[in-house]
């Protein structure tokens, strides 16, 4: 059994950052004890310098093996430059038992859109040539529209040939973020599950801070949506061997809690 929580936009440094629910997610994560933590970008609110050390104090706390991707805000003012010197390389792989996690960076300097690059695809595509178990993409920006986040301008700039790349290279799960809707869609066999916003209230509509807890055990994979303080909700369940959709996502404001907040 693997499990690897993905908590999102900490947006530490904006008025919207709320420490008290950073500080229990940290408890609920350090309580729940995963094999790592994946942060999905949007550390900062502007890539300055003091707001990544003021995310540290909080990244530092949390027990597991922590693994991060920079987001839009991280890369304003220069800002990836502190990333990777504070928070380590923009790209990476791991391996955390037999699930191998890849990770890149989507944001532009000084842009709210966000691409990958064709350059970079033969890289990820021999990263996940190696024999896994579990093939997890981590990214910033959205890969598919997500239900409630406005306009459509959040899928990196090449989502189609990225997502090409990506169901070629047998990945499973791409973990994101950016726009603060937890969602989960299915895309051919590979699931696509975007965060909430874990500690801020930039949110959109009836949409709360959350974060997700992935789960693997043999070949079944579970995506519960973990509310700070709250309960938790089952996004996705399905076997790798039989990847039908086995769950079906409730729209996104009645998933929120919009039907009890009425
Ligand atoms: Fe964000
Ligand atoms: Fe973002």
């Amino acid at each position: 059994m693997v499990t690897i929580a993905h908590i999102s936009d900490p947006h530490v440094g904006s008025p919207y950052f709320v420490p008290n629910l950073m500080n229990r997610v940290i408890k609920e994560l350090n309580e729940l004890g995963p094999d790592a933590v994946v942060v999905s970008g949007d550390l900062t609110a502007e890539g300055f310098r003091q707001e990544y050390k003021n995310w540290l104090a909080y990244a530092e706390r949390i027990e597991a093996p922590v693994h991060t991707v920079p987001g839009n805000h991280d890369s304003r003012n220069v800002g990836y430059l502190h990333f990777e010197d504070l928070i380590g390389p923009r790209q990476w792989v791991v391996d955390v038992g037999d699930v191998r996690l890849v990770g890149v960076d989507s944001s532009e300097p000084d842009l709210n859109e966000g691409k990958v690059g064709r350059v970079h695809y033969p890289w990820i595509a021999e990263q996940f040539s190696h024999p896994a178990a579990l093939k997890i993409f981590v990214i910033h920006h959205h890969l598919l529209p997500i239900p409630g986040t406005g306009r459509e301008r959040s899928t990196v700039m090449d989502a189609g040939d990225l997502l090409e790349v990506l169901i070629h290279a047998g990945v499973n799960v791409v973990l994101s973020g950016h726009k603060h809707v937890p969602y989960v869609w299915q895309l051919e066999d590979m699931y696509i599950a975007n965060a909430g916003t874990v500690s801020s209230l930039r949110v959109r509509g009836y949409t709360k801070p959350c974060y997700n807890i992935l789960s693997f055990d043999g070949d079944s994979v579970e995506i519960r949506r973990k509310f700070p303080f709250g309960d938790e909700h089952l996004m996705a369940r399905f076997s790798l061997f039989e990847t039908t959709r086995r769950h079906r996502e409730a729209p996104v404001q009645e998933a929120a809690g919009v039907a009890e907040a009425r």
